[in-house]
């Protein structure tokens, strides 16, 4: 494999979307990086940034100079070294200027998919569909004298779906960054059974260079980090309906968010995080995925109702979140969509009776935001998951529940040969989801 050649002409599919524009960021910038290098100064080096409307490829080049330009900022003791040779250089705003010119060039924004059939590598990011990524690809490698390698970003797509539906024969792999592609450290790598050993390494050195950390995941729906959300996500809108029966549906969404953020010390409650995704992707996330699972039933009505409903969550190009299940204004919760209503309940009518309901969190309870940092946080985990098992509030009762249920949903991941390990699954969901501490854990046994 010569990494150099395959990464000379490249093409992202979907390239103005969440994920293509983070993937082709980091593309442009490898490449640049790569070109930079003596030993590479005989190559040339393109980018097509693929997707279908000029309006968004047009906001894409404006979003990749800033960015671009941001990063140039943070690595200008690397930038001096890369332009040793450049005497004329001589500001950081020079060298800054220069990097951000050198990246752009390689870029080439296209609504033309026929960019693509001269590409040695195509990563693929356009919308959650089989059948529209199937086509896609099929179409490149049948127009293409190149063989080229595909890396598909899909979230639950099989990959020898893709392999056979485009007929790729080992030309393709799962390459699945997390959102967004430049901040999140973790990469799935799902390989299938004809995958060529060549692309699983260019894949490695790939993700390496970019300072990824790699997981490897078999090839079922859904991977490792979706086999874990969407259950855990399923888990939380079955209790709001147990509790919906002695609540109100608010009250119970309100509870439930809380319990899975404050008492599972996670980064965001769990209607948040559906929020964050989408509701609209977390609904078609587990259609993707249900068709392919055997003995349960990944799918919620309500995800149908609120989808119906147009409450579909998401996030504004800013990363600030749009209202799903819940309502934020500046950065906070402050509503709770009752879809009886159509309309938001304000969180500060609710939340003392709920909090009352839930009963207190224990002493040992830790924030979030104050453990993230520490490296070994098992002495606080043992204490405040311990107090909980000998509490009799609600609050500690559905957490223990929570916790059981996430740490079920993980050993299943390895005991079905989707993860090859409890150490993957673990690592998935801390770099992938900012867990404090893995699902598979001794806390809640
Ligand atoms: N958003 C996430 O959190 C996330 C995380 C990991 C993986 N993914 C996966 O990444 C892929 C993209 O997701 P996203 O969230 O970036 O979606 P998105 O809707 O933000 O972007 C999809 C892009 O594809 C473009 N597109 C649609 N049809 C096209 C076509 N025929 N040709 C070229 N471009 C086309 C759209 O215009 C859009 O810009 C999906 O497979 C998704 O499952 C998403």
């Amino acid at each position: 494999m010569d990494y150099i050649n395959k990464l000379e002409k490249v093409s992202v599919l979907g390239a103005a979307g969440k994920m293509g524009s983070g993937i082709l960021l980091l593309t442009a910038v490898e490449m640049a990086d790569q070109a930079l290098k003596s030993e590479n100064k005989d190559k040339s080096f393109t980018l097509n940034a693929i997707d279908v409307s000029n309006d968004a490829l047009g906001g894409l080049m404006r979003y990749l100079k800033v960015q671009v330009q941001k990063l140039a900022e943070k690595k200008m003791v690397a930038l001096r070294g890369m332009y040793a040779d450049r005497n004329d250089l001589i500001e950081n705003g020079e060298i800054i200027d220069q990097y951000v010119l050198d990246v752009m060039t390689y870029v080439r924004p296209t609504t033309a998919l026929e960019a693509a059939y001269n590409s040695t590598l195509v990563f693929e990011a356009v919308s959650e569909n089989k059948d529209l990524k199937n086509k896609l690809l099929s179409q490149i490698d049948k127009n293409s004298s190149n063989k080229p390698w595909f890396l598909t970003n899909t979230s639950s797509v099989p990959i020898h779906e893709l392999e056979k539906g485009a007929d790729l024969k080992g030309r393709i792999v799962g390459f699945h960054f997390y959102n967004p592609p430049a901040v999140q450290k973790l990469v799935e790598l799902i390989v299938t059974d004809a995958t060529a050993a060549d692309l699983k390494d260019f894949a490695m050195t790939y993700a390496k260079n970019l300072r990824k950390i790699i997981v490897p995941s078999n090839d079922f729906a859904g991977f490792i980090g979706n086999g874990h959300f969407m259950r855990d996500a399923l888990h939380g809108i079955h209790t709001v309906e147990k509790l919906a029966k002695e609540n109100s549906f608010v009250e119970a969404v309100y509870m439930v968010n809380k319990v899975s953020q404050d008492y599972l010390v996670r980064p965001m409650g769990i209607f948040q995080l559906i929020d964050y995704v989408g509701v609209d992707v977390v609904k078609f996330i587990m259609n993707v995925m249900n068709p392919y699972l055997k003995d349960e039933d990944l799918h919620s009505d309500l995800l149908d109702k609120y989808f119906e409903l147009g409450v579909k969550g998401g996030q504004f190009s800013s990363g600030a979140q749009k209202d799903g299940f819940l309502k934020y204004e500046k950065g906070r919760v402050s509503g709770i969509y009752d879809p009886d209503k159509k309309d938001y309940v304000a969180v500060a009518d609710i939340q003392e009776a709920c909090d009352k309901k839930l009963g207190d969190l224990p002493k040992s309870c830790v924030a979030w935001k104050s453990i993230i940092g520490k490296k070994d946080r098992s002495k606080e985990f043992t204490a405040l998951f311990g107090d909980l098992k000998n509490m009799d509030t609600l609050g500690a009762k559905l957490a223990m529940e929570y916790g059981a249920r996430s740490n079920a949903i993980g050993k299943k991941l390895v005991a079905d040969n989707v993860a090859h390990s409890e150490a993957d699954v673990n690592t998935v969901m801390l770099t992938g989801f900012f867990h404090a501490y893995g699902p598979i854990n001794e806390y809640f046994v």
